[in-house]
């Protein structure tokens, strides 16, 4: 039995690409609890309050049958309100709201054009879709616009729906927002904006950097809750129509037991936190401009976020460094292809509010005896 399976597996191995799990370890470099929220007492007391207000631990069904609870609903309407859309719809998870969302809202004879370096998740979703997809070069609005014109030119009629990353996961770097903007309302098209590693971090009141975009007829965000939220799960905001086919049409929401209703009560928390605690941003902002001085002579690329890469191109040598910082204290994980193009394994170094200065500095010393 199983032969298939085990081959494979041995053939990642032989390669350099097999993937096992570990306990975490060590000073946190790797994590998306950006602001340190995952074990804070805020959403400690969130979860309890909850509780004692009998709020339950499951929701014991589909939010279409029986696992509607009042706490999914107000965690709606209030991260509609804070975000600025129309409406938001929660979801279990980021990649089940990013799959559903690019598997149900583009039409057949429409077209998707995304990022070449957006997420699985969305990859899943075009997967599954009936539009037609094409990718291009990353973060070029330019490239977008031709692929919209050309699909035009050759008798596409249907919508063209944009899908891009405001913070890329594995680079750091920001999407062009304001031109992709401009080419979306040029073609009459749909801008899909993944915020998973933007929300909370960025934008007044940590809404994002498409926070001035929100609220437009032709936008659909993602905020995914479980990287500086702290929390798990996602939100889909945008216009109420786009709300209503999701749940009429998107099978990962219908066809899926709603989210813990606990996990609601401790995302509006999250969501509060964001509004009147704005010195965690500042601080991971210090701590963001202080690492890109003591990581630049490693040559640890500034990005201007909490997320920086260093691109050692080769697995094996990535996944070797990465082993001498985690025997050193230090969780620093080697990222690979798949999850990264051929030829540019890297170690992802992750700044949040779990490690202070000192571990930094800590880390640019082990980082460097690590490199030889
Ligand atoms: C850009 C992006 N979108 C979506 C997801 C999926 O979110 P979740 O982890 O909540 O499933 C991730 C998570 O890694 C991500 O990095």
């Amino acid at each position: 039995m199983f032969d298939a399976q085990s081959k494979d597996l041995e053939r990642l191995g032989r390669i350099g690409r097999r993937r096992a799990l570990h306990p975490r370890a060590g000073a946190d470099f790797a994590s998306n609890d950006y602001l340190g929220l995952a074990e804070s007492a805020r959403l400690r007391e969130a979860v309890a309050d909850a509780l004692a207000r009998g709020v339950p631990v499951g929701s014991g069904g589909s939010r279409l049958l029986r696992g509607n609870h009042a706490e999914h609903e107000a965690l709606e309407t209030e991260a509609a309100a804070f975000l600025g859309s129309e409406a938001a719809l929660y979801f279990s998870s980021g990649f089940a709201a990013n799959a559903t969302l690019l598997a149900t809202l583009p039409q057949r004879g429409d077209l998707i054009v995304h990022d070449a370096l957006i997420h699985a998740s969305a990859h899943e979703g075009m997967r599954l879709a009936r539009a037609e997809s094409v990718g291009v070069a990353h973060k070029d609005a330019q490239a977008v616009d031709e692929a919209i014109a050309r699909w035009r030119r050759a008798g596409g009629r249907g919508t063209a729906w944009i899908a891009v990353e405001s913070l890329y996961s594995m680079d750091g770097d920001r999407a062009p927002l304001d031109d992709l903007a401009d080419v979306a309302a040029r073609h009459d098209a749909v801008l899909l904006i993944d915020e998973a590693h933007a929300t909370g971090v960025f934008g007044p009141d940590g809404r994002g950097l498409g926070a001035g975009l929100e609220g437009q007829a032709n936008v659909v965000t993602l905020r995914t809750c479980g990287k500086a939220l702290g929390c798990e799960g996602a939100l889909v905001c945008g216009p109420q129509v786009v709300i209503d086919h999701l749940v009429n049409r998107g099978r990962g929401f219908i066809f899926s037991t709603a989210p813990s209703p606990l996990m609601a009560a401790a995302v509006r928390a999250s969501l509060k936190i964001l509004a009147d605690a704005p010195e965690r941003r500042t601080a991971l902002s210090q701590l963001v401009r202080d690492a890109e001085v003591l990581l630049a002579p490693l040559g640890v690329r500034a990005t201007g976020s909490q997320i920086l890469p260093l691109v050692l191109g080769e697995d094996r040598r990535t996944m070797e460094v990465a082993q001498a910082l985690q025997v050193r204290g230090f969780d620093v994980r080697g990222i690979r292809p798949p999850t990264v193009p051929e030829g540019t394994a890297r170690l992802r170094i992750s700044l949040t509010l779990n490690v202070d200065r000192g571990q930094v500095a800590a880390l640019a010393e082990a980082l460097r005896e690590a490199l030889g």
